[in-house]
């Protein structure tokens, strides 16, 4: 007798292994999903996860190198036959005036951070457009939408992404395929933990809602976007920044 085909959704995300990529695989396993994720180290938190459950996979992956994320993608789709939702989380801070940024670190960033998105996509679509059905989620940023200086490389990257996603949703839309990107503000994580108190103070004192953001608010947002609640919006970028772009 065949075994039962495992109904479970799926989830791939990259960079799960901290930040907000740690808290969206904890999310999407309390949703009943399966998840696959990659980073180029394993963390503490993610290995003990692991040990919890066996609806969590792991891969030793650098996202810069385009055959192992095509691979990585087809030996998932191959074990689960689907991927329901893509999150394209993984990225890397760039800072420092252009002038005085060295053209190697300015191809590791866009590599990271917009082609290895570009090619996850790529892969994860061809298992949702033959089930017709899944989304994708972009992690934007607010410098994707308001420019600032010092991280010009890192917001081109992200403004490519937006770009990304009104194309693909146009693209992949009648094939039942949802595309939408999220824009947070700063909030706590590894990325972030180079700000500064005054920094920290002027942001504030720029964000209507007078805080900086915090990983559980952006999950919120792709908890919703991943839901049937928003089954009708594709093609848009969600700031998550408690008004700093307004
Ligand atoms: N934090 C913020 O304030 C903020 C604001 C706006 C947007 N965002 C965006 O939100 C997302 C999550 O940010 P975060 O703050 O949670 O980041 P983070 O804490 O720095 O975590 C980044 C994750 O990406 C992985 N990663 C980085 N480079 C990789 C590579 N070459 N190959 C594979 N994995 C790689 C990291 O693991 P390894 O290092 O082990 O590879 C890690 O798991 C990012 O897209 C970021 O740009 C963040």
């Amino acid at each position: 007798m065949n075994a039962p085909v495992d109904q479970r959704p799926v989830a791939i995300v990259s960079g799960g292994s901290r930040g907000l990529g740690l808290a969206l695989v904890r999310d999407f396993l309390e949703r009943g999903y399966r998840v696959e994720t990659f980073s180029r180290s394993e963390s503490a938190e993610l290995k003990e996860l692991r040990a919890e459950t066996d609806a969590v996979a792991w891969t030793a992956l650098d996202g810069t190198d385009a055959a192992a994320v095509e691979e990585f993608v087809r030996t998932a789709a191959r074990r689960h036959r689907r991927v329901d939702v893509l999150v394209n989380n993984a990225a890397v801070g760039l800072e420092g005036l252009l002038t005085l940024t060295a053209p190697a670190a300015i191809d590791a960033a866009l590599r990271t951070n917009l082609t290895l998105p570009v090619l996850l996509t790529r892969a994860c679509l061809k298992p949702m457009i033959a089930r017709r059905s899944g989304v994708v989620i972009n992690l934007s940023s607010i410098n994707a939408l308001r420019g600032q200086t010092g991280v010009a490389v890192y917001g081109a990257a992200k403004a490519a992404l937006d770009g990304l996603t009104r194309g693909l949703a146009r693209e992949v839309g009648p094939a039942g395929v949802r595309v939408v990107s999220v824009a947070p503000g700063y909030f706590d994580s590894d990325m972030t933990a180079g700000i500064g108190e005054d920094q920290r103070r002027r942001i504030t004192r720029r964000t209507p809602l007078g805080r900086l953001g915090s990983v559980e608010d952006v999950l919120g947002v792709i908890r919703f976007l991943t839901s049937p609640a928003a089954g009708f919006i594709t093609g848009q970028t969600i700031a998550v920044d408690g008004g700093y772009t307004c």
